[in-house]
């Protein structure tokens, strides 16, 4: 298992995994992207045998406020998005992903690293993220719908 850059040939595979994403239908917000929007992001891959089994990227941000979590003008990373092929989970692909992610943040200067937490299996996804990869929880937006 290795994880690296995607090569720009390979959009073509991200862009395949995004739409296997987003028929999975286990997060909310998750968007069918193209390849021009991968085009100019820098995007993480997991390799097993050649071939792409996960993918993660997000971009670097600047807080614009002082908060309880941060300070104005603080530097951050922003994940938006990480997924793993179903047959390719619970193997700590994910962990390697987001371990690999966490280290160019911070090698590039990020003071934190952020994500919004959108899987509906949001125990498994909490433990995964908290227990597992040392994040702490700051908040979760919740609904009751009311029809
Ligand atoms: C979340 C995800 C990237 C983890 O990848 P992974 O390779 O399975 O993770 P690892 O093998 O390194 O770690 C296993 C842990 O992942 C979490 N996990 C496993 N399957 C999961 C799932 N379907 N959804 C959410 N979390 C999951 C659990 O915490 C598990 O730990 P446990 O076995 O102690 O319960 C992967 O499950 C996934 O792509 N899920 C669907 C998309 C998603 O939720 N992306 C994150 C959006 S913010």
């Amino acid at each position: 298992m290795k994880i690296r850059f995607a090569k720009k040939f390979e959009l073509k595979d991200i862009v395949n995994l995004n739409s296997i994403f987003v028929k999975e239908n286990c997060c909310n917000n998750i968007l069918a992207d193209g390849e021009e929007y991968y085009a100019n992001k820098k995007i993480f891959v997991a390799v097993e045998d050649n071939k792409i089994v996960g993918y993660g990227y997000g971009d670097f941000a600047k807080e614009t406020n002082t908060r309880s979590f941060a300070k104005a003008n603080d530097k951050f990373f922003e994940l938006e998005e990480m997924y793993v092929l179903p047959e390719f989970r619970n193997l700590g692909v994910g962990q390697k992903l987001f371990k690999k992610i966490e280290m160019y943040a911070k090698q590039n200067g990020a003071k934190t690293l952020r994500l919004n937490a959108v899987s509906k299996n949001y125990k498994s996804l909490l433990n995964f993220y908290i227990e597992i990869l040392g994040m702490e929880f700051i908040s979760a937006y919740l609904i009751k719908n009311l029809d």
